[in-house]
């Protein structure tokens, strides 16, 4: 059904739509997640559940969201819950697409914050203001202060040295860089920042790689803290030790493994269904999505993971990095301390944040488009309404996030109830959709149309039967470990206890559902046009 008042929106270029799709994969998970991991479980090892996830999840869900994007685009949708109205031809159907319009508005209420911290960091790099001397805790002490670790709302004023202590005001700049672009459209503003901003990243972490390649040993008292020590850790798997077998049974390693394919592919989110919603007939998508997939992984693993896992090693030690004290540390606050002893540190650190915020814009971005989709055809919204609209619907998220920043407890429940939880849910509604409702064979044929390669016929099978089996069993070891099993370290709360202690976490989660009611009220409103106008369009055609 196409709204013939709408401007319809198209891609400028193959490029350009390859690159803004790998825009949105590559990012802060990039840079901050996926070392995080690594480092954590055991490097080598994480490897593995890391790549079957890859090729049996991460692949085969990219080509099923461009598939269904593309097949909804020539039916008149860009919208998710047009295309799943488009898929399915069942009352419910639209409904079941608010989880992909919510999960990118609601990511994005936190991602621009923590975009915010990288602008503001590199920025201090860039004016010589992130030197702390060689205490640890000092850049400890200065990153809480700064995104307001230790009490509500401090985040929200300027703590001495205005404008730099002020994460709020970073978080607007962001907020704002991300709204400009998104109201020019999709060519001229997020295709355009893709074009320059993608390259420019790459470049900027080849610099940063190089250096790390000649970090040497940089303490001669630690010898076994040097660089080939640090590469040995991220990439050698040893079979032989206990250690590894140990890491390989732990079901925790396996859903991390999974979860940061999502993550960082930008699967699951509803982005790629879009974006793909916006190709013409006969465009190849086969290729192209392996292709984006593939650039995410060189900056994923090939980058991300080869900069901060040899560095922490040799400067701070596999214990460190292995167990850092809490998620952001590594790279807020072990990273500038390191760059600190670093010769050509400074400089470097410039390029490292520079680069995490140019990462950031480029993923923040795909996440607004999904919502500024279903607002313009869904209500028939014109851009500067839709834009003001979600510009209000996320300023007041934000605000929230900012808000609610003692110990990032806002923040932290938004990234596991949205940004891992329905994540998995809306991966697995996909794939059932994909193989079990338009059909394999239909899908397929929607995948191959136009392809640049003939994907092999097996892949029916996996997207058919592996990949749903391979997320239900994920999805059910995954629920039992959060919600029944008595964590190894007794210091972790479950999140039954967290809801049960925290107002904070109870708040939040009463913020998710407004939204998430915000938006199935949006999409009623939708339907009821859509069929308005389909009814309109019969009396015509009578
Ligand atoms: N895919 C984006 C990232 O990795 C969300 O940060």
């Amino acid at each position: 059904m196409i709204d013939p008042n709408r401007p319809k929106e198209a891609w400028g270029s193959r490029l350009g739509v390859i690159l803004a799709v790998m825009g949105s994969a590559v990012g802060l998970g990039n840079f901050l997640r996926f070392p995080g991991l690594a480092a954590q479980y055991e490097g080598g090892a994480f490897m593995i559940p890391y790549f079957i996830s890859l090729l049996i999840l991460g692949l085969p869900l990219a080509w099923v969201e461009w598939s269904l994007g593309r097949y909804g685009g020539l039916q008149g949708y860009n919208s998710t819950p047009g295309i799943y109205r488009a898929v399915w031809k069942n009352r419910i159907a639209p409904y079941c697409g608010v989880l992909a319009v919510v999960i990118p508005v609601m990511i994005y209420m936190y991602y621009v914050y923590i975009e915010g911290w990288c602008l503001a960091y590199s920025l201090r790099y860039l004016c010589g203001q992130m030197s702390f001397g060689d205490d640890p805790n000092a850049y400890a002490g200065f990153f809480g202060r700064f995104v307001g670790m230790n009490e509500d709302g401090f985040a929200m004023s300027s703590h001495g040295d205005w404008p730099f202590g002020s994460a709020v005001l970073f978080t607007a700049v962001c907020f704002a860089i991300n709204f400009i672009l998104i109201y020019r459209g999709l060519a001229k503003g997020i295709e355009w920042f893709c074009r320059w901003a993608m390259p420019l990243l790459v470049l900027c972490a080849i610099v940063i790689l190089i250096r790390v390649l000649t970090l040497g040993t940089p303490d001669p008292k630690l010898p076994e803290q040097n660089l080939l020590n640090g590469l040995g850790y991220m990439w050698n798997i040893d079979m032989t030790g206990e250690k590894c077998w140990l890491s390989l049974c732990n079901p925790q390693m396996w859903l991390a493994a999974a979860g940061q394919i999502f993550f960082s592919l930008s699967v699951g989110f509803g982005i790629v269904i879009t974006y793909a919603s916006y190709m013409k007939k006969n465009d190849d998508i086969a290729l192209s999505s392996l292709t984006a997939s593939a650039g995410n992984e060189f900056c994923e693993v090939a980058l991300g993971g080869m900069i901060i896992v040899p560095t922490g090693f040799v400067f701070l030690g596999q214990a460190f990095i292995e167990n850092p004290p809490s998620t952001f540390s590594l790279g807020f606050v072990a990273l500038p301390n390191i760059f600190n002893q670093m010769f050509l540190g400074q400089f470097i650190g410039f390029l490292f944040f520079f680069l995490l915020f140019l990462a950031a814009v480029t993923s923040s971005l795909s996440m607004l488009q999904p919502a500024i989709a279903l607002l313009e055809e869904g209500l028939g919204l014109h851009r500067r309404a839709s834009v003001a609209l979600l510009g209000f619907i996320t300023a007041v998220g934000a605000a929230f996030v900012v808000y609610f920043s003692k110990d990032l407890v806002a923040l932290d429940t938004i990234d596991f109830w949205i940004g891992t939880f329905c994540i998995f849910v809306l991966a697995t509604l996909q794939v059932i959709l994909y193989g079990w409702v338009l059909g394999v064979d239909r899908g397929f044929e929607e995948l191959q149309r136009g392809a640049e390669i003939r994907i092999p016929r097996f892949v029916k099978f996996i997207i058919k039967y592996v990949s749903p089996a391979y997320l239900l069993a994920i999805f059910a070891l995954w629920t039992h470990q959060q919600f029944f099993a008595t964590p190894d370290d007794p210091t972790q709360l479950t999140w039954t206890q967290r809801i049960q202690q925290s107002a904070v976490v109870q708040v939040t989660l009463a913020f998710i559902g407004v939204v998430m009611i915000l938006f199935l009220l949006l999409i009623a409103q939708s339907v009821r046009r859509w069929r308005a106008m389909e009814r309109a369009e019969k009396e015509t055609a009578k």
